[in-house]
């Protein structure tokens, strides 16, 4: 089967270790296959395969960001839904990376190649929260969620360029700013499950860093081809899909990794 398409089959999974065990699969396949680029490039989509995207399990329940109850790291039960909300977010954003490779045809097979090495991490990330959540007595849909990472997927879904400047060049870069202040919380709290928690989120931030780099690489690949201005454009996206704002403090150092440019950190950092 074409790659993109499996990639579509495992984005419909609704289970999450079914989901994980199918983009992991796809991930090893890509990586003996690695010479060619034809099965990439040849366009998938048809009219009406939206259908059952994404797939994701019943629970946790989906709420609005503010309905979601705040976690102290001070109780056991803070803590475990704190660890839940990460792994809310690795399993949505298993669904993102299937999604940016899935979706848009025409572009180059290193685009796809690159979603999908984004969609192997996220997959490894999901069962490493999702195994510490257990070893707390929790699983995965017993604290709600909220569904802002999925909301703005469907609402750049026929824009790529817009999709590359606002999930991963927005959201997944905000992870990079609140990853930090997260352990901070944690290492407030002197238990071995906090000290654990703050381990995998140091393998999480440094993944993440690719991540939001290859947002910025396929961004600024689109901006070229089209002609357009990578910050100007850039903010008429932003008002366009009312991102989330973005406030300080801002990671600085991790963005500069990313890629962002020393204008677009200076601009942030007057923010
Ligand atoms: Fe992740
Ligand atoms: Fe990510």
């Amino acid at each position: 089967m074409h790659p993109r398409l499996r990639a579509l089959h495992a984005l419909r999974l609704t289970d999450p270790d079914e989901k994980v065990a199918a983009t992991r699969a796809l991930a090893a396949w890509a990586r003996a296959e690695a010479a060619a680029d034809a099965p990439w490039t040849a366009p998938v989509r048809q009219p009406g395969d939206d259908q059952g995207v994404p797939g994701r399990p019943e629970r946790p329940l989906r709420v609005s960001a503010t309905a979601v109850p705040a976690r102290s790291p001070f109780t056991d039960e803070g803590r475990a839904a704190l660890v839940h909300s990460i792994c809310h977010i690795e399993f949505n954003a298993i669904n993102l990376a299937l999604d940016a490779l899935w979706r848009y045809d025409g572009m180059p097979a290193d685009y796809y190649r690159d979603w999908l090495r984004v969609a192997d991490e996220e997959a490894l990330h999901f069962t490493l929260i999702h195994a510490h959540l257990q070893s707390l007595g929790w699983r995965y849909g017993d604290f709600p969620g909220h569904d802002g990472l999925w909301h703005m997927c469907e609402k750049t879904r026929d824009d790529v360029t817009a999709r590359m400047a606002l999930v991963p060049r927005t959201l997944e870069a905000r992870g990079l700013d609140a990853t930090p202040l997260i352990q901070a919380k944690l290492a407030r709290v002197d238990t071995p499950d906090a000290k654990a928690a703050i381990a995998l989120l140091d393998i999480i931030l440094r993944d993440e860093i690719g991540h939001v780099a290859i947002g910025n690489r396929w961004y600024a690949w689109l901006c070229a081809q089209q002609g357009l201005d990578p910050l100007a454009h850039y903010r008429v996206l932003y008002r366009r899909h009312e991102a989330p704002r973005l406030r300080p403090p801002f990671n600085l150092e991790a963005r500069a990794r990313a890629g962002f440019t020393a204008q677009e950190l200076a601009e942030l950092a007057a923010t």
